[in-house]
């Protein structure tokens, strides 16, 4: 894991920009996996003004989300799909046809089946070259939550309580955050090329510090990216405070060889 501390979210999330820019500029056909959340949102800020200003080109890039609440349609303002249009896909030039966010809207037994096409659909398109991830105050990715099997695929799966309330402030009331998702499992998420997650703030401290240097453990999902073999951590400050190796992480980014620069 390398772990990358910049002193603000802004900082953090341009340069976890530019290592996107550099991918699709290296490979234009380039599969992202990505991520919702108030955590992305400078870094699709940024990418948009990538593509505006210096003309980044998301014409062959293929996109897969992670995440979606069950039971909302597509349009709904506080559906994945809604926010991936808002803040990211209707501001670049990337083909819908190449947009991958899983349906709100399957049911019951169907569910399974659809999650099957989904990974389907992932490895058609030559498997996930990034996968963007931020993280729960409680370890989560995507969203599987403590206890989720580490070998995880895409399958339906049951919000905790504090996970419902974290999202609560997107909707009318809290109340009407679904109980239910489909998420991308932790063994989908793992099998990313590269792995950038994303956290800013210190609501996100112990999150980051069990992920990095606690044990990899099903009670800590995110803890399982220490098994990748190319996982960035793009972390500001306040996220960075209870991480014991903070100095050596400052001492290799600090040291990195030319070519391995962002
Ligand atoms: C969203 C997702 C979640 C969020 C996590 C953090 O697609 O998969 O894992 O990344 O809940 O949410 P924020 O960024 O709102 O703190």
């Amino acid at each position: 894991m390398e772990v990358i501390i910049q002193s603000s979210r802004e900082v953090s999330s341009k340069l976890a920009a530019r290592n996107i820019a550099n991918l699709i500029r290296r490979k234009p056909d380039a599969v992202l996996g990505l991520a919702t959340g108030s955590t992305p949102l400078p870094l699709y800020a940024e990418l948009i003004r990538l593509h505006r200003e210096e003309g980044l080109d998301f014409g062959k890039v293929t996109t897969f989300n992670l995440d979606e609440y069950l039971g909302l349609a597509p349009s709904h303002p506080c559906s994945y799909n809604h926010f991936m249009w808002t803040h990211l896909f209707g501001h670049i030039n990337v083909n819908p046809s190449r947009v991958f966010v899983p349906s709100g809207l399957v049911e019951g037994t169907a569910i399974e089946k659809y999650c099957e096409r989904y990974e389907e659909e992932m490895r058609r398109a030559g498997g996930i070259d990034l996968q963007v991830l931020g993280v729960g105050g409680d370890g989560h990715i995507g969203f599987n939550e403590p206890g989720s099997s580490l070998a995880s695929r895409t399958r339906i799966k049951t919000l905790t309580a504090r996970t419902r309330a974290d999202n609560a402030q997107y909707f009318v009331n809290a109340d009407a955050v679904p109980h239910h998702v489909i998420t991308m499992g932790v063994g989908t998420i793992l099998e990313a090329r590269e792995v950038n997650l994303l956290a800013f703030g210190e609501g996100k401290a112990a999150a980051v510090a069990a992920a990095v240097e606690g044990p990899v453990t099903a009670s800590v999902p995110a803890s399982i990216l220490q098994m990748h073999p190319r996982t960035k951590v793009f972390a500001d400050e306040a996220a960075a405070t209870k991480l014991v190796r903070t100095e050596y992480y400052h001492w290799v980014y600090d040291n990195k060889p030319d070519w391995q620069r962002i």
